[in-house]
């Protein structure tokens, strides 16, 4: 699919089925994360994949909890409610197969451009995982999911060290039920200044 059409065609899944993400697809959809730009060239980011689906939902009830799911928001999505839509729903992974955590460097976090390049690193995840056919769902909250009480310490586990600031989810898998369709944009959002 072109990149374009492809990136019309993306939506964000939150219904998964229990099929693993194989690992060639996860170290491509991590290559993807990994070349995407960095403020000034420092490649701060790093990139934690999970594929222990008790281990996602167990840090994906804690990140729902994180939320305030009475807030009034309702609406995100019919097709695939989100845990505001849907307040049955326990974790906010979904059941994702498959769990990306993206971090920046502590000291680099509260810089302007910190929290921005995680995000484009989930973006580059969300897209490659799009083009091999893999489902996915950014996720916000990293920040506050990671303050729980003992989450801290997993990430020293893992071998990331103290400067590790977990800053966006990419929950990924295989989508359970019919992809739902593309969502048109508003009109008015773009403009172009022309020198005529
Ligand atoms: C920065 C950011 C944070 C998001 N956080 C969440 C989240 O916490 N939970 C969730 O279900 N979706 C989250 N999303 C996905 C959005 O809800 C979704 O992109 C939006 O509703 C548009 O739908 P679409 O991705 O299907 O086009 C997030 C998206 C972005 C860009």
């Amino acid at each position: 699919m072109e990149l374009l059409e492809m990136m019309k065609v993306r939506r964000s899944i939150r219904k998964y089925t229990a099929q693993p993400v194989e690992r060639e697809k996860l170290e491509k959809i991590v290559e993807a994360g990994l070349y995407a730009p960095n403020p000034g060239g420092r490649q701060g980011t790093k990139i934690v994949i999970l594929d222990d689906p008790e281990l996602i939902d167990r840090i994906g009830v804690i990140n729902a909890n994180c939320e305030n799911r009475n807030w009034g928001g309702r609406g995100v999505s019919a097709e695939q409610p989100s845990i505001i839509d849907d307040l049955s729903i326990k974790s906010g992974f979904y059941g994702c197969t498959a769990l990306g955590i993206v971090c920046v460097n502590k000291s680099f976090a509260g810089a302007v451009n910190g929290i921005g390049s995680a995000f484009v690193v989930a973006e580059n995840m969300v897209l490659e995982a799009m083009d091999l056919g893999v489902s996915s769902c950014i996720v916000g909250r990293a920040g506050a999911t990671f303050e729980q009480p003992g989450m801290a310490e997993l990430l020293g586990e893992w071998g990331l060290g103290e400067d590790a600031q977990p800053v966006v989810f990419v929950c990924l898998g295989y989508i359970d039920g019919a992809y739902p369709k593309i969502k048109e944009r508003e009109e008015g959002r773009a403009f172009f200044i022309t020198k005529e």
